[in-house]
């Protein structure tokens, strides 16, 4: 297969391109120069026919996205999500640390293009490294004229701040990220009102991933066609993915959507296969939420259509993480089950007593007290408690449900035959301490 030409990581490996001079010397903050001739209207336009899907978990097209806000709007506020809390999920952290420019330059563009006033960078507080660099970056910005009053010399004016989070994964779900920028507890909002009509501040709001906006200025450099004669249809433009897990090169790689799980392990240009004496049990393809495929479905494509195909919620955030032979899917399932108790914010009765019921259902099976009807209770339990049930406010649940009801689906031979194995009465007399 033909290497494919980096596109959003063109500059990784670049000496100092995280300063300005450089970024520009590698023809940097051309494409916002161009947009800036454009009208906002032309620039929404060019993004909806590059049908730019938001890189942040959903695939919502980006520019339809933003032609959701108010005409008679007075004020836009523009927030870029850089909360990157899904499991194994790192493709924003290296756009940031390697590249910042090319993210503050996708922002000018996107908020150019939906007149926004102000943009917020929601950065993840772990994020320490990534936050001085985006921060220098962006003061130099400022100071070459591209951010602020009049930028580039032109009439739009466009301030940005890094608003440092918390610790919370629900403060990536985008009313989650509303509510702490505010200053609240982040507690995802009902909705509608979605953000483009009612959003930070009260105000109409554009939210968008980081590789979102990364992709922008290819967009308007390049133009509409030549993004979506990369890939499959329904899937166009470049693409990071993540693999993590027993490979030989665990990183952050770049091609269009029509490769394959498979791909992504063994290509030898991406993970270059399993380290010695390890082999593929399952994999985990889209972070924590999208599900598990077993090892005779890893050609499934790693696009928007096909994950879908494979009962899994879709692509995700396109981190993969691969599970050898010897993991003990008990240990998996609990793992998840953790993740999700934990992370559940609390406001949803079906959420935060389903995933609390989750990790101690799984618990007990992981600690060789599980029974065989534990399996269904966990899938009913899973079923009954998230936003596409309409049960709860926001998503987290429904990647629990995924998380948790794919592995039992695909797994249970080998979760039957551990509970089976315990020792007779454990499960009896551990209920009998719970109870
Ligand atoms: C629990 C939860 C966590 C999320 N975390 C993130 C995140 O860390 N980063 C992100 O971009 N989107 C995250 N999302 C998706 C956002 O709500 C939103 O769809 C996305 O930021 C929109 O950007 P995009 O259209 O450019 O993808 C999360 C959603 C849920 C339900
Ligand atoms: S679904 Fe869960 S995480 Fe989302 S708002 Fe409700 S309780 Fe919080």
């Amino acid at each position: 297969m033909a290497r494919f030409e980096p596109v959003l990581l063109r500059n990784r490996g670049v000496e100092n391109v995280t300063a300005l001079r450089v970024y520009e010397s590698r023809g940097g903050y051309q494409a916002v120069r161009k947009a800036l001739k454009m009208s906002p209207d032309e620039v929404v336009e060019e993004v909806k026919k590059a049908s730019l899907r938001g890189r942040g978990g959903a695939g919502f097209p980006a520019g339809v996205k933003w032609g959701f806000l108010p005409k008679d709007r007075k004020r836009t506020l523009l927030c870029v999500n850089a909360d990157e809390s899904e499991p194994p999920t790192f493709a924003n952290r290296v756009l940031m640390e390697t590249d910042p420019h090319q993210l503050i330059e996708g922002t000018i563009i996107a908020g150019y293009a939906t007149q926004a006033q102000i943009a917020y960078i929601y950065l993840r507080v772990e994020f320490h490294e990534q936050f001085h660099i985006l921060q220098k970056a962006i003061d130099e910005a400022y100071e070459a004229g591209y951010l602020g009053k009049k930028v580039f010399g032109e009439e739009y004016s466009l301030e940005c701040y890094i608003h440092r989070g918390a610790g919370a994964y629900v403060c990536g779900e985008e009313t989650g990220l509303i509510e702490s920028i505010e200053g609240k507890r982040g507690w995802p909002r009902i909705k509608p009102p979605f953000p483009a009509i009612e959003g930070l501040f009260r105000q109409p709001t554009v939210i968008n991933n980081v590789e979102t906006l990364c992709c922008v200025p290819h967009i308007i450099e390049r133009g509409a066609d030549w993004f979506t004669s990369i890939g499959p249809e329904h899937s166009a433009g470049p693409k990071l993915f993540c693999i993590s897990g027993p490979v030989n090169a665990p990183g952050c790689y770049e091609a269009a959507m029509d490769i394959t799980v498979r791909d992504l392990i063994e290509r030898d240009d991406m993970g270059r296969g399993m380290v010695a004496g390890k082999t593929v049990k399952a994999v985990l393809p889209g972070g924590a939420s999208m599900g598990i495929l077993s090892a005779d479905e890893l050609d499934m494509k790693m696009d928007f259509e096909d994950p879908r195909k494979h009962g899994l919620l879709g692509l995700g955030t396109a981190a993969a993480v691969v599970i050898d032979q010897e993991t003990d899917m008990r240990m998996v399932l609990r793992n998840l089950a953790r993740f999700y108790g934990t992370e559940s914010c609390g406001q949803c009765t079906q959420c935060r007593e389903g995933t609390g019921w989750m990790y101690k259902i799984a618990t007990r099976i992981a600690e060789g007290a599980g029974r065989i009807e534990d399996l269904d209770l966990l899938i009913e339990t899973a079923r009954n408690m998230g936003m596409m049930p309409g049960l709860s406010i926001c998503g987290l649940p429904d990647g629990a449900t995924y998380a948790i009801e794919t592995i039992i689906k695909k797994f249970r031979a080998e979760l039957e035959a551990a509970i089976n194995a315990q020792p007779p009465g454990r499960a009896e007399a551990v209920l009998s301490v719970l109870n």
